[in-house]
């Protein structure tokens, strides 16, 4: 059954849902509230590095399901199911700031006809769904909590082949509508209660922090013991019950979701009387683990006055999203220090921080470089000319955050060499 469907906010999550749910065959309208954006998305122009992501809005676009438009309330008055996708960053506490999805509901109400389904995509802290029907404040109007557990980068391929589908809401009539939209996608559907909802999508994320974290934590115990972590973490991989997924040892991790919703959940534990010590821990191994990584620079090189070259800026490979990448937090530490750093990544061409330089490739940033630092698991830095890098550096040092590059062949050409968990 055809649907149609506004998506208030266009970021990542409400591009990729927009364009996926027109691609399953319903009728979209996406709204924002920046004028220059609509206006490049109705040319089919995307503002992020997100894989497959152009190709559906240009098929949207042509088939005539998709459309864009400025301002909410010009997306809703005839749709069937409205989804919230609006920012939820972090606010002074550590928790979740709601003012945008208080505003954009609040911005929809008059409009929307009686029955329309509301639908919460935004990580939101528990309560939030009762909340978006206060401020919609019109009780034919069902709200139903249904997070999103997309991975940038892999977006569209994680919202048209997910694990699982979750939706809460006290109104299982409108939560079984909503479960309809996903008829195309093959996944579990978990129809539940919002509270129920909204903490399975910080208990997800929460969880895949505290495997990195431990990730990273065994390979800490590997260096120091002389294993090598990627034997290890296969060797466990192996028993079903923890899996070979999402172990992957590296500088830290970061991005827009795990640091915010980490710090959310221990907020929204104390407010209701938990301390959530475990989590704390996960967090502070994660702001160890940037300065364990720069220590092994700072034990091979003195940093100060020398230009360090830092491949990788992005906070994961597959997007150009820096926010709280490990790489700038590293940057920071590393300039903080003294050094001049040279940082390139394939889809990030500015950064706004005072001693970190962006050029325009990987030779460059290694060009007078003492050390160069992987900070991003890019494939193509695999295949570098590790000649020339070494005729362009003025001392042989390699830190490689996620162990990418071939270290024996870095040896052989006479660079140190220090990956992670491994020697
Ligand atoms: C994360 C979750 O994976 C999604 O399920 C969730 O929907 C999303 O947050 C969100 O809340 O919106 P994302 O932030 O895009 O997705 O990135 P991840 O792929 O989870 O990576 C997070 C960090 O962990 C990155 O810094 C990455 O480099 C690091 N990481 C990931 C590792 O160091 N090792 C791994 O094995 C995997």
């Amino acid at each position: 059954m055809i649907n149609r469907i506004a998506v208030i906010g266009t970021g990542y999550v409400g591009l990729t849902t927009g364009a996926c749910f027109a691609h399953l065959g319903h009728e979209v309208i996406c709204a924002d509230i920046i004028p220059e954006k609509i206006e490049s998305l109705r040319r089919g122009e995307i503002p992020i590095h997100e894989a497959g992501l152009q190709e559906l809005v240009k098929e949207g676009i042509a088939s005539g399901l998709l459309k864009f438009v400025l301002g909410a309330e010009n997306a809703v008055g005839d749709a069937e199911f409205v989804y919230l996708c609006v920012p939820t960053p972090q606010g002074a506490d550590g928790s979740a700031d709601l003012s945008y999805i208080q505003a954009a509901a609040g911005e929809i109400s008059a409009k929307l006809r009686s029955g329309t389904v509301v639908v919460n995509k935004s990580t939101v802290p528990v309560g939030s769904t009762h909340l978006v029907e206060q401020a919609l404040g019109r009780s034919d109007i069902p709200v139903v909590s249904n997070p999103e557990f997309l991975r940038e980068g892999s977006a569209v391929d994680d919202f048209l082949n997910p694990d699982r589908v979750v939706i809460g809401s006290d109104d299982r009539a409108a939560a079984a509508q909503v479960a309809a939209l996903y008829l195309g996608v093959r996944a579990p559907i978990m129809v539940t209660d919002p509270a129920s909802a909204e903490t399975t999508k910080y208990a997800a994320n929460a969880f895949l922090a505290t495997k990195l974290s431990f990730t990273n934590a065994i390979a800490a115990v590997c260096e120091a013991v002389g294993a090598d972590v990627n034997d290890v973490l296969l060797g466990i991989g192996y028993d079903s019950r923890i899996g070979h997924e999402f172990l992957r040892p590296g500088p830290g991790w970061g991005g827009s979701c795990f640091p915010k919703d980490t710090r959310a959940i221990i907020t929204i534990a104390e407010e209701s009387g938990y301390d959530f010590s475990l989590l704390k821990g996960v967090v502070s191994v994660n702001e160890e683990q940037f300065d364990r990584t720069v220590r092994k620079v700072t034990n091979m090189v003195d940093v100060d006055g020398a230009t360090v070259a830092m491949l990788g800026l992005a906070f994961k490979a597959g997007t150009d999203d820096i926010r709280e990448s490990p790489a700038l937090e590293m940057a920071k530490r590393l300039v903080a220090k003294g050094a001049k750093v040279k940082g390139f990544d394939p889809a990030v061409s500015a950064v706004d921080l005072e001693g970190l330089e962006v050029v325009g490739d990987a030779y460059a940033a290694c060009e007078g470089a003492s050390a160069l630092i992987v900070a991003t698991e890019w494939d193509e830095f695999k295949w570098l000319d590790l000649d020339k890098i070494a005729g362009l550096m003025v001392e042989h040092h390699v830190v490689d955050s996620r162990n990418l590059l071939d270290r024996g062949a870095l040896r052989r050409r006479g660079f140190t060499y220090q990956g992670v968990g491994r020697s």
